[in-house]
């Protein structure tokens, strides 16, 4: 990853300047959201979000002109996929579910469970670039991929506007940057539960949502340890934040050798630290519009809302057959929170019209968040 760590040194090159001229960015931020943090080396600007869109949905960006971001992160699902686990560019299969792309501006790290990517820009890297899988697979490609966008005049202008004090701004670093200026902007704070609780809007809730949302902050379900704050995760870093609050449990879905092994496509964050403690452990994924990004989990093994429900009561999964088999219950790193309950039917319907209540239609059809016409 020679351009990763180019990509961390930049800092301070001519072409990452904010230029003089540029407009102020102001963040339009949903009530009670603070403001996200921005790396200094890559100021918001309304050119490069416009030019960061333009570049999500584009397939020319990928090696064969197949896919782009927006083939694995659809808008109106939320910004997933709906497939348990998507196919790279080249047909390279990639062993986990495509994120849910909501607020990540907020995200103390990315990706499901590795804790070393710390920024948008450190992560857009990973499909561009990665080989193992491949999912843009512009590697050894580099020159080629630019070619043809150099070769599109649009781009031209939209890249000298988005870097203006760049000599040659049509690069893979100005690339990165203004795809993860677009990706701040995915800002969703308009469901019936923020006008519920941001917007002071005593209906926006039924009566149903209310007690599930009394259930979902109950110390009998426990899911608001994990799932809670602005973004439905503990997961959090914003501008002011001193420090980033990690999220990464053990939900005792596998269990396969009794040991608390999980598949080994995704043992979880033991993968980066060697700790066993971190076996099974993946970041509480934010549960914004959680009803339209399924299927679930870091490897897209659960179906439904209604599946997930369940497993949580049982205190984890117990996969009966198949190479995966074993109680999840009884996983050794499962998390203590993870202890099971039981729900009277109602106080399930309740529940699901609680996550329902999450969706932000607003934020699903937005033109800004689209594919550009
Ligand atoms: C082949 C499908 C695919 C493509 C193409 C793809 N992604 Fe993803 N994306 C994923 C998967 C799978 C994950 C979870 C990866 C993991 O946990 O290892 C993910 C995770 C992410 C995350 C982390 C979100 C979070 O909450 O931490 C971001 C951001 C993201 N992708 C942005 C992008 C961008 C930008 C592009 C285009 C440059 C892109 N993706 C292209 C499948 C894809
Ligand atoms: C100990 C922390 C913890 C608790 C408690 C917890 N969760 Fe989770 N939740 C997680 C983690 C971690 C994941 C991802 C696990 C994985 O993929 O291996 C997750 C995944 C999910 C998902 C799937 C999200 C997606 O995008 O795929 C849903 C839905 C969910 N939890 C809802 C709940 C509900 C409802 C409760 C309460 C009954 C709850 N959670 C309690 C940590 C927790």
């Amino acid at each position: 990853m020679a351009l990763a760590l180019a990509l961390a040194q930049t800092c301070g090159c001519p072409g990452d300047e904010p230029p003089p001229e540029a407009e102020p960015w102001v963040w339009e931020l949903p009530v009670g959201f603070p403001e996200p943090f921005v790396p200094p080396e890559n100021p918001m600007s309304a050119a490069k979000v416009a030019l960061g869109r333009h570049l999500f949905y584009e397939k020319r960006l990928s090696v064969n002109e197949s896919s782009s971001c927006g083939s694995c992160h659809e808008q109106a699902r939320g910004f997933a996929d709906g497939e348990a686990t998507p196919v790279g560019a080249t047909g390279d299969a990639v062993p986990r579910n495509s994120m849910a792309l909501v607020n990540i501006a907020y995200m103390p790290t990315y990706t499901w469970v590795n804790p070393t990517l710390l920024t948008l820009e450190a992560q857009a890297l990973v499909p561009l670039f990665g080989e193992h899988p491949l999912e843009l697979g512009v590697t050894g490609h580099e020159e080629e991929i630019l070619g043809r966008l150099r070769a599109d005049p649009r781009y031209v202008e939209m890249f000298a506007a988005a870097f203006p004090a760049a000599e040659e701004p049509l690069n893979f670093d100005n690339v990165v940057f203004a795809l993860a200026s677009f990706e701040r902007t995915m800002i969703s704070g308009n469901s019936d539960y923020d006008k519920y609780v941001y917007g002071g809007d005593a209906e926006a809730l039924s009566a149903g949502a209310k007690r599930g949302m009394a259930l979902f902050f109950s110390e009998r379900l426990e899911c608001y340890h994990c799932h809670g704050g602005i973004n439905m995760t503990a997961a959090f870093f914003g501008a002011n934040s001193t420090q980033r609050e990690q999220a990464f449990f053990n939900t005792g879905l596998y269990n396969i050798d009794g040991a608390g092994a999980y598949p080994p496509a995704s043992a979880g964050l033991v993968e980066f630290t060697g700790r066993e403690a971190d076996r099974g452990r993946f970041r509480a994924p934010s549960l914004r519009n959680i009803a339209v990004t399924g299927p679930y989990m870091h490897d897209g093994s659960v179906a439904t809302l209604e599946e997930v429900i369940a497993i949580y009561a049982a205190g984890g999964r117990e996969v009966k057959d198949g190479p995966y088999a074993g109680d999840g219950r009884a996983n050794p790193y499962k998390d203590p929170l993870v202890l099971g309950f039981t729900l009277s039917p109602e106080e399930e319907l309740d529940l699901l019209e609680f996550l329902e209540s999450l969706t932000d239609e607003v934020f699903l059809t937005d033109p800004l968040l689209g594919p550009p016409g």
